[in-house]
């Protein structure tokens, strides 16, 4: 495993498992779903047994769309320094995660299966015995406000399936968050746009605890900014407001029907000129700015590290 270049889902497999044997004190490594094409939606929890709870719960959802590639790379990258950085170390006392590096198996090895195939989105779902198009938009198929901003054609890129958690993938790893219950944080990574969203998707009204949500997300970007030398940003909104309104997301999902206090959908670079065919070369640049803004999010929370409230943050000079 490396990130100067992309994975495709062997490759992701076989690095969960060693991260599980080298690391077996703090990783398990459980399968949640099985897809229509028999492959597992698997989770990767981190914890430090020998540190007592309560703990803060952090559970990171990547891949849920095939084709935006960066996100697994993010997420198996993030997964990683948690379980071995030392600048995770304080914070893994106090916290405790949860990480699906790729939540669409079978969509993720169908883009990496053809030049032609790069750019889907979807599931491999057969939308019933006869149906021409395949696949439904796992993130549109959650059970909150489901249909607003999603389509009802099974040939769309945006199908929400023929009803709420039609999906195996939905299901599982819907059911797993609830076992886990009482998540703090729970973060999806996309691509592209550069972008912190905040719920909620289903509508434009803001949701109740938004001045949180806007203040975690700029610990997000806070952390960006200083491990990219000020050159990154993220611009940090509403995803109705911002992207359209869109249902059946698992962000709304896990705010709404779960009450996890900060829910993101973060939208990785560029900010277009690749889109979703971002270059290898810019991948170990993305994936360590990203770490950096997620350490700043949960030292922030768990005031712990250079983002702790206490602070006299290494990150100041960022800001002048
Ligand atoms: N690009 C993402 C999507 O289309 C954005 C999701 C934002 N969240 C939401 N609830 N609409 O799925
Ligand atoms: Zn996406």
């Amino acid at each position: 495993m490396d990130w100067t270049s992309f994975h495709d889902l062997t490759d992701i497999e076989g690095f969960e498992e060693w991260l599980n044997f080298t690391v077996s004190d703090l990783v398990q490594v459980a399968s949640v779903a099985r897809t229509l094409e028999g492959r597992e939606v698997r989770i990767l929890r981190i914890a430090d047994p020998s540190t007592p709870g309560p703990k803060k719960k952090i559970w990171i959802e990547g891949g849920i769309h095939a084709r935006e590639w960066i996100s697994p790379a993010v997420t198996t990258y993030l997964m990683h320094q948690v379980a071995v950085s030392p600048e995770w170390r304080d914070i893994l006392k106090v916290t405790e995660w949860y990480f699906v590096p790729v939540a669409n198996p079978d969509g993720y090895a169908y883009s990496f299966s053809s030049p032609r195939a790069r750019l889907w989105r979807k599931n491999r779902s057969k939308n019933g015995p006869s149906a021409r198009c395949k696949g439904v938009d796992l993130n549109r198929n959650w059970n909150l406000k489901w249909g607003v901003g999603a389509s009802g054609n099974p040939c769309s890129e945006t199908f929400k399936g023929k009803e709420p958690f039609s999906e195996p993938e939905t299901v599982g790893l819907g059911r797993a968050m609830q076992r886990v219950g009482d998540i703090d944080v729970f973060i999806t990574f996309h691509s592209f746009g550069q972008t912190v969203l905040y719920p909620w998707g289903w509508t434009r009204d803001p949701p109740a605890n938004v001045k949180q949500l806007s203040r975690l997300a700029k610990k997000f970007n806070e952390g960006v900014k200083a491990a990219s030398g000020g050159r990154t940003e993220y611009e940090i909104g509403g995803s109705g407001p911002l992207y359209g309104l869109a249902s059946g997301a698992s962000d709304d999902w896990a705010y709404g029907a779960l009450q996890v206090p900060f829910s993101y959908t973060i939208e990785l670079p560029d900010t277009g000129s690749y889109g979703f065919l971002l270059p290898e070369s810019e991948v170990s640049k993305v994936v360590v700015e990203t770490n950096s803004g997620v350490n700043c999010m949960i030292g922030f929370l768990t005031n712990l590290g250079p983002c702790a409230r206490n602070n006299r943050s290494k990150f100041l000079g960022f800001r002048g």
